[in-house]
């Protein structure tokens, strides 16, 4: 293959064969074909396209640069939930012990986050002693024996996607539905699971903001998984404020603790998770959805998906009675500040968008992947979506142990986020669309 002919294809809107592809991921991952020839093709995707088939074949070819993982020993039916980000988005925590809890093992390697919020590993590391990054033998060890672990991807899986979104990030190429499918799926294939349920999220705090995007994704994803012989459905859900009432790593695990616990006012959280779980059950079990959803919904509810959860926290070298403690008696020294509505009437809003970058100035998030990441900075809504505030009432409350010095400008972001009207606003629908 000679990789300036394939770029002139490409360019010209032509389909490539798919060992053309595969030899190209080949000769990337190996340092054989340069940097500046790759971020070429990726620009020729972004402007021209790809077809199913060529999707297809660079999924494959990005899985195949790595480790393929097998969970064939395992007796029972595996499956994951991936979702595209969103503010406040801890339904990992929940889901994946829901799943378990259900007699699915639910292999799931996450990620850490770069950007406004944390990943899933950031938030799991906010217990003390939680170790995310378990060596692949340990991570298998973990599923086998409570049913699901919260890891952290190793450089073992997928490494081509590894080097390629790095180039995408800085040339451009990120926004490219072909290469976005090929990204998030070819890691995703490489973990093993049988069954895939897809939450593609859909707002101002989420990575696909406008609905049409969201679904083309969603429908993308569902047709590259089952090209690749997977079980695969996509949720397309709202995103326009956050999900729970709280944003900051600490903070999410605590309020997914309560879902666990059957205690949080966060319904939105509990719902969703059900619904997922439904789905990741359904498919994986040929159980009808309506079923799947009162068999999630007892599991949450007797206190199986906690106690998964404990058993995954404990396994991972976790300390959750620490956790609880630190997190009821303040042991941590925190500069606290407090939103207030700037009128009065019904909440009609709040921007999600503008509460994870509230959440990034007190040091929830990393800019580089180098930063360090303050495991209780964040914010807790005291407010939700249709609730009566009067002007001047607390609508939230923000901590921060690292830069108390942006409290006052993450105050300000959250205020200006939370949109009153004169109206009770309708109720928001939390699932968009179903994409099967
Ligand atoms: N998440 C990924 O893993 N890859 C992308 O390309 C975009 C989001």
């Amino acid at each position: 293959m000679i990789v300036k002919l394939l770029l002139d294809g490409k360019r010209e809107g032509k389909e490539l064969a798919p060992e053309d592809i595969r030899e190209l991921v080949a000769g990337y991952t190996r340092g054989d074909v340069p940097d500046y020839q790759m971020a070429a093709f990726a620009m020729a995707v972004c402007c021209k396209g790809m077809t199913d088939a060529e999707m297809l074949a660079l999924t494959e070819a990005m899985r195949d640069s790595g480790e393929c993982l097998s969970w064939r020993d395992l007796p029972s039916p595996t499956a994951d939930k991936h979702s595209t980000g969103g503010v406040g988005d801890k339904l990992s925590l929940v889901v994946q012990p829901l799943a378990a809890a259900c007699g699915l093992a639910v292999p799931s390697l996450t990620g850490r986050g770069l950007g406004l919020t944390g990943g899933t590993a950031d938030k799991m590391e906010s217990i003390p002693g939680y170790v995310a990054g378990l060596s692949l033998a340990d991570y298998r060890k973990v599923v086998s024996e409570c049913g699901c672990s919260l890891t952290v991807q190793t450089g073992e899986i997928a490494p081509a996607d590894k080097k390629l979104y790095a180039l995408r990030d800085v040339t451009g190429t990120v926004p490219s539905i072909p290469l976005i499918v090929a990204s998030i799926l070819s890691k995703k294939l490489a973990e093993g699971a049988e069954t895939l349920v897809f939450d593609v999220k859909c707002g101002t705090g989420a990575f696909m903001q406008a609905r049409p995007e969201a679904v083309s994704l969603a429908r993308a994803l569902v047709a590259g998984a089952r090209g690749a012989g997977r079980k695969a459905a996509a949720l397309v859900t709202a995103m326009d404020e956050p999900l729970g009432f709280t944003v900051g790593n600490a903070l999410e695990v605590q309020e997914a603790l309560e879902v666990l616990k059957g205690r949080s006012g966060a319904h939105d959280v509990a719902n969703l998770s059900v619904e997922l779980a439904a789905w990741m059950v359904s498919l994986a079990k040929g159980m009808p959805l309506d079923e799947a959803r009162d068999v999630c919904r007892a599991r949450l509810a007797d206190g199986s998906a906690l106690k998964r959860f404990a058993c995954m926290v404990r396994l991972h070298g976790g300390d959750l009675a620490a956790f609880e403690k630190r997190q009821g008696d303040g042991a941590i020294p925190l500069a606290r500040g407090r939103a207030v509505s700037l009128s009065s009437g019904y909440v009609a809003s709040i921007d999600a968008g503008k509460v994870a970058q509230a959440a990034f100035e007190l040091g929830a998030g990393r800019g580089q992947s180098s930063d360090s990441i303050d495991p209780s900075a964040g914010v807790r809504l005291l407010v939700a979506h249709g609730d009566r505030v009067s002007a001047g009432q607390a609508v939230a409350e923000l901590c921060s142990s690292m830069r108390p010095d942006r409290l006052d400008a993450a105050v300000k972001l959250v205020e200006s986020a939370v949109s009153v009207s004169a109206m009770a606003p309708a109720p928001k629908p939390l699932v968009l669309e179903v994409v099967q």
